[in-house]
């Protein structure tokens, strides 16, 4: 089996048994220089491992501490538009559990929808709508794995304690909904309307996929937009993956901090 091997040629680099998973978004790779004693996996010498062909995204497990606990961070998710299936783009998902981690924490940048998401606004997922109507085969993960009983995949506790650390530390953190479209082209003013009416705050072409997976591997999972642009139609300047990765540089001191507190804390919920 490909995770099989995958695991195997992990283990060749490293004994990590990390508590916590990053998944990194668009212009948010950087963040994983913040990894202590790193030890870095190319991806593309990981077996079965997909390959992300997207700016911004690297290619790289990175493993090490991060305030005293075990992580690593994924630079460079595969996205669907890449041509990707679904067993390709939740295969790292699917390898982090196998090498032990329990937890996940998965981040993007998004679109705001929302008229108060302005770019810069850090957003928790509530829950999402997915508009792609697709989700990981039964098959990748075996008959057992069935959908789990919670309502939402993204753990009220767990959120809960983000939102008291984030007004203990003073950074604004949103809670909201987020549709996952398929892209690779942005939406069109139309959509954005429709999903604003559906109760979408914010839209972006990722996380849902790994959210899924994770969710229905038992893992407990966390997931953070950043907003980088208003959606289409909701500004008078046209999109660009440019001002993504702007924005991204730009919130990535706070959004370190409210990485770094996240991570210390994640162990007393
Ligand atoms: N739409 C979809 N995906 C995105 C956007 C957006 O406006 N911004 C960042 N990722």
């Amino acid at each position: 089996m490909a995770l099989d091997a995958a695991v195997q040629h992990i283990r060749q680099h490293t004994d990590a048994h990390p508590e916590i998973g990053l998944i990194l978004g668009s212009g948010l790779g950087v963040l994983a220089e913040a990894a202590e004693d790193p030890v870095i996996v190319e991806t593309a010498g990981v077996p079965g491992y997909p390959t992300s062909t997207v700016s911004g995204h690297h290619g790289r497990l990175v493993f090490g501490t991060l305030e005293g606990r075990s992580v690593v961070f994924v630079q460079g998710r595969a996205h669907r538009y890449e041509g990707h299936g679904m067993e390709a783009v939740t295969m790292p998902v699917r390898l982090l559990h196998a090498l032990g981690v329990e937890r996940l924490l998965v981040t993007n940048a998004a679109g705001g929808i929302n008229p108060r998401f302005v770019p810069g606004t850090l957003m928790l997922l509530t829950d999402h709508l997915n508009w792609t109507h697709t989700a990981p085969p039964l098959a990748v993960t075996g008959w057992a794995a069935q959908a789990r009983p919670a309502p939402s995949p993204y753990d009220p506790v767990w959120r809960a304690q983000v939102q008291e650390l984030a007004l203990a530390e003073g950074i604004a953190v949103e809670q909201g909904s987020y549709v996952w479209v398929l892209g690779p082209s942005y939406e069109t003013k139309a959509e954005i309307r429709a999903f604003a009416r559906l109760g979408a705050d914010a839209v972006g072409m990722s996380t849902v996929p790994e959210v899924l997976m994770a969710h229905r591997l038992g893992m407990r999972v966390l997931a953070l937009s950043t907003i980088t642009n208003p959606a289409a139609g909701l500004s008078p300047v046209p999109l660009s993956h440019d001002e993504v990765l702007e924005v991204g540089q730009q919130v990535r001191t706070t959004l370190e901090r409210l990485i770094r507190g996240i991570v210390y804390s994640a162990r007393s919920c």
